[in-house]
């Protein structure tokens, strides 16, 4: 089929799809870093699938138990165990910080957090919940109303009960204060949250570690201990979304947690856990885990072969070392990327942990530039390097590539981003 007869028939046999780029391209192969289109050209993929590719595109070794995985047994639900899903849920629970240990596969990240918001409120028999302000969580009526972004939100926040505390954007900080002398003026915003907004009793906090669509937002040291400690104090149990932040990508840590030395009560992934095959996880400790009584089922929930990929990736993640790659190519990008942006005063903020960098553009007086950030994105496609986009207002730009990339490839990216900098500043 044509690149033209494919754009085509999308347009008119699928809905709800939004493409990147004036000229949205038609991807055919993968490979390792780089991604094919249609006419066959390569291009350096720094965006990996939304941060699902975690360890390169077709990965043998992933392929290699997927295959052999089809070749012997595809699906029987969760009515029976299976060798990979028992295998995954016992690294899992010697993986994860803290006392994790119990863990239940759905087939999405959305899943993921259905389950983690439902085993809170059965635990603690509350039912309100703490989400933050740029949060996003996944597109099921409760995920959307989690999220914090209305143009996610189709339609009002369905759920009640969900109240949105203030997100730790020290770039755009919601008091005008600055960090450290700030002295975590946000998150100590969320007992009055708790106190004026909630019966008093919550079910759990719900956190992206770093927020992914929320356009890369950092929070400084000390915030989620704050946080932690506010939530714990009104009974309220903490749950972290690694479905961005988990497996290496924010480098040194497995999961994006670490960064603040939190054991959250409940964790939930998906994305970059199984490369690109379709997973959902949410592990608890065994109390909580214990309070889930009755019936629940997610037919293809742990599937074999889904599970079987993800063990092929995370064999991959910790033999390699890949956290600590993370770390440290990471590092030379922040380098790169910081020394532009003293060059370039439309780039903002540069943030981020690991391989998981935003670059927020702006225009003067730190006005969001989404104009910009369209004309960059489309500049560094041209030269050949795939980028994401985010940010409530459109304008940052999401650095996430695989977690087993190069220094080669860190150079490669970095003179593509400084010739498409240049290309659309104002001389
Ligand atoms: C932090 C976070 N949580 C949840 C989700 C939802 O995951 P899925 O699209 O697999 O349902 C996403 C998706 O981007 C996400 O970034």
């Amino acid at each position: 089929m044509e690149r033209s007869e494919i754009i085509a028939k999308q347009s008119q046999y699928l809905f709800g799809v939004s493409n990147y780029y004036q000229e949205p391209l038609v991807m055919v192969r993968g490979d390792g870093q780089y991604l094919y289109d249609s006419d066959g050209r390569a291009y350096l993929d720094f965006f990996g699938g939304i941060l699902t590719v975690s360890i390169g595109h077709c990965h043998s070794a992933v392929n290699k138990r997927i295959h052999e995985q089809v070749d012997t047994l595809q699906h029987v639900s969760t009515l029976y165990p299976t060798i990979p899903v028992v295998e995954l849920a016992e690294k899992l629970a010697a993986m994860t910080p803290g006392r994790l240990q119990k863990s239940f596969f759905t087939n999405s990240g959305t899943e993921a957090n259905e389950t983690a918001v439902l085993l809170a409120q059965v635990y603690t028999g509350r039912h309100e919940v703490i989400a933050f302000r740029h949060a996003y969580h996944g597109r099921s009526q409760l995920a959307m109303s989690l999220t914090a972004h209305a143009p996610w939100r189709h339609g009002p926040t369905a759920i009640p009960g969900i109240k949105h505390a203030h997100s730790a954007y020290c770039y755009r900080c919601p008091f005008g204060l600055t960090y450290p002398s700030c002295d975590l003026r946000c998150a100590q915003d969320m007992e009055e949250l708790i106190q004026t907004t909630t019966s008093g009793e919550v079910a759990a906090v719900i956190a992206e570690p770093i927020q992914g669509v929320g356009g890369f937002i950092t929070p400084p040291p000390g915030y989620f201990q704050e946080v932690e400690r506010i939530v714990k104090q009104y009974g309220g149990l903490f749950i972290a979304d690694e479905v961005q932040t988990g497996w290496g990508r924010t480098g040194k840590y497995m999961f994006g947690i670490q960064h603040w030395g939190i054991e959250p009560d409940i964790m939930t992934s998906a994305k970059g856990m199984a490369n690109g095959a379709p997973i959902g996880w949410t592990i608890t400790t065994p109390e909580v885990a214990e309070a889930f009584q009755g019936l629940t089922i997610s037919t293809f929930g742990g599937n074999p072969v889904s599970t079987a990929a993800a063990l092929g990736t995370l064999d991959v993640i910790e033999e390699e070392n890949l956290a600590h790659n993370a770390e440290v190519m990471g590092g030379q990008l922040m380098d790169g990327l910081r020394e532009l942006q003293r060059t370039y005063p439309l780039l903002g903020d540069v943030r981020g942990k690991g391989l998981m960098i935003g670059m927020e553009f702006v225009h003067e007086k730190k006005r969001p530039a989404p104009d910009l950030t369209v004309a960059f994105l489309e500049a560094t496609k041209k030269r050949g390097l795939l980028l994401g986009k985010g940010g409530l207002y459109g304008n940052v730009i999401r650095v996430a590539p695989g977690l087993n990339i190069t220094a080669v490839d860190v150079t490669e990216a970095l003179t593509i981003i400084q010739e498409a900098l240049a290309d659309i500043s104002v001389p």
